[in-house]
């Protein structure tokens, strides 16, 4: 018998019992209601999931879902599926998820900036803790300053000098208000006092097209977006905004080495579902990243993009869901001080 008919036939006609019969028939509901949502995890997934990318094709975000996407249906036994939904800093792919229905099947990829920022810079229309439930944290970046090739810079030191000389404010390549490469930027102009002039893309791929072709002057970017640019050396790095050198690029100094103590960023990602998705579900979803994240082949791509492992202790969905609650409270100071215009 289909869960739901059970439930409407034990419902009707309670109205018309004595209050002890009235208890045991709100039992039996509460009992036929459980055995639905366990049924239903039982049989998760019966057909596609899609994750919803906030970003551009081909940036880090995406490269990320991806890469996890190819390893996480092996797990659940059903294509695991990327759609982008861009604009706004993000805020747009992360409301089409918290609009989705709650059964597991459609998922938020998202970031400092998408899951934390934009609840500072956007009026979302929806709430990023009460509105989604926390599935997983995923691998961090480390953000790197790069530059056009035209730049005559060949260290930071310099590159600040070049920055402040500027009659205008110089260029930087954003993925949108409040999305990582922004909260970067707004970090940087804190630490150094030199004002940047944003140009919001759909994500830091389109961004870094125009770095390339030298029609912007920097991106404070994700290192896995740069990385392969620098190694082809059609873009220029300066930095790494983490206390320790990346590992698949030894050669580029930490902001500490680079003269810029302290300036210290690291991009995290996780992965959200709809408020009230059933448990069950969520620790499928769960269970299934994390056997992504523990596969060698995995973690290899992941780290030769320069992206760090979240620690082992930090991934269950509650851990998110508590980095997360902090991460605001860290973070909406400094981005609610700058008071950010979007239209
Ligand atoms: C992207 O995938 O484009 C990024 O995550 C954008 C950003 O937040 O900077």
């Amino acid at each position: 018998m289909d869960c739901f008919v059970a439930s409407l036939l034990a419902m009707t006609p309670v109205s018309r019992l004595g209050e002890s019969v009235m208890r045991r028939a709100v039992l039996t509901i509460l009992a036929v209601l459980a055995f639905c949502s366990a049924a239903i995890a039982e049989n998760f997934p019966s057909h596609p999931v899609t994750i919803i990318v906030p970003f551009a094709a081909g940036g880090p975000s995406d490269a990320m879902a991806r890469i996890l996407a190819e390893r996480m249906k092996q797990t659940l036994g059903e294509a695991v599926l990327i759609e982008n939904v861009t604009g706004a800093g993000g805020s747009i792919g992360v409301g089409r998820a918290v609009r989705s229905p709650p059964d597991g099947y459609t998922i938020s990829f998202g970031h400092l900036g998408t899951h934390v920022a934009n609840g500072a810079v956007y009026k979302l229309g929806y709430d990023l803790v009460a509105d989604l439930e926390p599935v997983v944290l995923l691998p961090s970046n480390p953000m790197i300053v790069v530059s056009k090739n035209t730049i005559p810079a060949t260290s930071l030191k310099e590159l600040l000098e070049w920055l402040k000389a500027r009659p205008t404010p110089p260029t930087a390549g954003t993925a949108g208000a409040g999305s990582g490469s922004h909260i970067a930027g707004l970090y940087f102009e804190n630490v150094t006092g030199i004002k940047l002039q944003y140009v919001p893309y759909r994500g830091t791929a389109p961004a870094m097209n125009d770095l390339v072709a030298g029609q912007i002057d920097i991106i404070l970017d994700q290192t896995s977006n740069s990385i392969a640019q620098v190694r082809a050396g059609t873009i220029r790095a300066y930095a790494v905004t983490d206390d320790k050198r990346v590992a698949s690029a030894p050669d580029i100094p930490t902001t500490d080495e680079a003269g810029l103590s302290g300036f210290h960023m690291t991009l995290w990602s996780g992965l959200w579902v709809p408020r009230d998705t059933p448990k069950e579900i969520v620790a499928k979803l769960n269970a299934a990243t994390v056997e992504a994240l523990n596969d060698q082949a995995v973690r290899k791509q992941l780290e030769n993009l320069g992206l760090q492992m979240p620690p082992k202790d930090r991934l269950s969905p509650e851990a998110l869901g508590a980095w997360q609650k902090a991460e605001i409270a860290k973070w909406w100071p400094m981005i609610k001080a700058a008071n950010v215009k979007v239209d």
